[in-house]
């Protein structure tokens, strides 16, 4: 009687063995069907995006026309989401919250993501972007991407081959005098920086402590995908300008955040509620300086091709605050705040340094000599509520790895349900 039992096991067991391997072979080769039935699936998820931006990269000049004119009232027009979305996440900028908007209006909205390799959070910065950096890329499986947000520096003809042409492009930049003040204490601990004593420290004596890295100079020039030590001539200010300008369809300045996502919400066609977020990854008073003047001024000449950068795109950015209209914008912002503070009395109880934070999976990344502050959830919170919530409070590490992981599962189970399909008709 044992016997038999026994022997019936190991038949059991040779059988699921076999099934095995065939399951691996199928699943092999499945995965080679799946990328076409993919892209056919995205083809009819992704028509063509009309009224809100007539867009066809790379024809960036009929861009301006279009913002130009647009802006009558339009908060009732049947102008359609944008979807397909590319940020040039640039440091230090308040880009980690733009990239919480846009994490959690993929997720919600069931867009795919172009994430990087391995689980990675950026795309193996600062070496200049490949499309093979990006997880699951090959040919075919261009225009099965949406939304492309992680860090990576700049390279137009290879994001190119990622996203499709209709794809939306924009940025954020931010004062480089605050930005530098910014660096130093996060990147306090890189080799341009570890040796001097304080900021002043480093830019009195950079040509003994500068070591070449981006984060130590003209970090959004870099970011952007120029030389970072690059010429410094009118000519040459101008000329980058206008390529920037040519290539995105935005550009964002973080000292005006809340316009910034007023502008973006008009330009992608969204609500109110897409584009609320909280400030993430910002640091405590305490480890913040104050910067004299003369301080300032030597930040300005340090990083002169980001300050040139920096009051172009601050002008452009208040001629299109113009045409979308100054008493509208107003209107709009007061809005938003009053949203934000809504969702903030229904989602958090306060904010905390690392220790204090009681959900573990919500700790932010710490750096350098900055203190990175997080959020605790109020409890008692409805399911869905508790949901938004934590995600409106998710730091773009854990969130980037939970995306990852869900992409991962959708892509098994596509290949799950086709094997059922294919076995329904026998
Ligand atoms: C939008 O249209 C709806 C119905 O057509 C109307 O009830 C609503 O007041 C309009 N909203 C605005 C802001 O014009
Ligand atoms: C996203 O997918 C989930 C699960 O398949 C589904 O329940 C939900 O309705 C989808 N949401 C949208 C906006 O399509
Ligand atoms: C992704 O990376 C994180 C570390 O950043 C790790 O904790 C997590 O387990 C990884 N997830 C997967 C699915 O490999
Ligand atoms: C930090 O500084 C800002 C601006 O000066 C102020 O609004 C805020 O209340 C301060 N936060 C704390 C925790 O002191
Ligand atoms: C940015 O533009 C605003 C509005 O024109 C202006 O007040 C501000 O001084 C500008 N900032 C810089 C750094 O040029």
């Amino acid at each position: 009687m044992k016997k038999r039992t026994l022997c019936r096991r190991t038949v059991c067991l040779k059988l699921l063995c076999v099934a095995l391997i065939v399951t691996g072979v199928l699943f092999t080769t499945l995965q080679i069907l799946d990328v076409s039935t993919e892209e056919r699936r995205n083809e009819q998820r992704n028509p063509p995006m009309t009224q809100c931006v007539p867009i066809l990269r790379p024809t960036p000049a009929s861009r301006g026309e279009h913002y130009n004119n647009e802006n009558k009232e339009r908060e009732n027009s049947s102008c359609k989401a944008i979807t397909n979305i590319f940020f040039l996440k640039t440091h230090k900028t308040a880009s980690s919250t733009i990239m919480n908007i846009l994490l959690r209006y993929g997720e919600f909205h069931n867009l795919t993501f172009a994430l990087p390799l391995y689980n990675n959070s950026q795309f193996l910065y600062p070496k200049y972007f490949s499309a093979s950096f990006v997880d699951g890329f090959s040919a075919r499986s261009k225009d099965t991407y949406h939304i492309m947000c992680h860090h990576m520096r700049f390279l137009l003809t290879e994001v190119e081959k990622v996203v499709p042409a209709n794809t939306f492009y924009f940025t954020i930049l931010r004062n480089p005098v605050s930005l530098m003040e910014s660096s130093f204490s996060y990147y306090k601990s890189t080799d341009s920086f570890i040796r001097a004593k304080s900021l002043e420290d480093f830019l009195s004596k950079t040509s003994y402590y500068y070591r070449g890295n981006s984060h130590a100079r003209n970090i959004m020039t870099f970011d952007l995908g120029f030389n970072h030590n690059g010429k410094e001539s009118p000519k040459h200010f101008r000329l980058t300008g206008k390529m920037v300008e040519a290539t995105y369809d935005l550009v964002l300045i973080t000292e005006y955040f809340d316009e910034s996502l007023v502008l973006l919400k008009d330009a992608l066609c969204w609500t109110f509620d897409d584009v609320l977020s909280f400030p993430l990854n910002t640091r405590t008073n305490s480890t913040k300086l104050t910067i004299s003047q003369e301080t300032q001024e030597k930040i300005k000449s340090w990083n002169q091709l980001d300050w040139q950068l920096y009051v172009y795109f601050n002008n452009s950015f208040w001629e299109r605050v113009e045409k979308f209209g100054k008493e509208r914008m107003q209107r709009e912002i007061e809005e938003l705040r009053k949203r934000r503070d809504q969702m903030s009395k229904l989602c958090l109880q306060n904010t905390a340094v690392a220790s204090k934070i009681r959900d573990k999976s919500l700790i932010p990344y710490q750096s350098g000599k900055a203190i990175i502050l997080g959020y605790n959830l109020k409890s008692g919170l409805g399911k869905a509520e508790q949901l938004l919530c934590q995600r409106l409070v998710t730091p773009e590490i854990q969130y980037t790895n939970l995306l990852w992981a869900k992409q991962r599962k959708s892509k098994f189970s596509s290949i799950k349900s086709w094997i059922i399909g294919v076995r329904r008709p026998k």
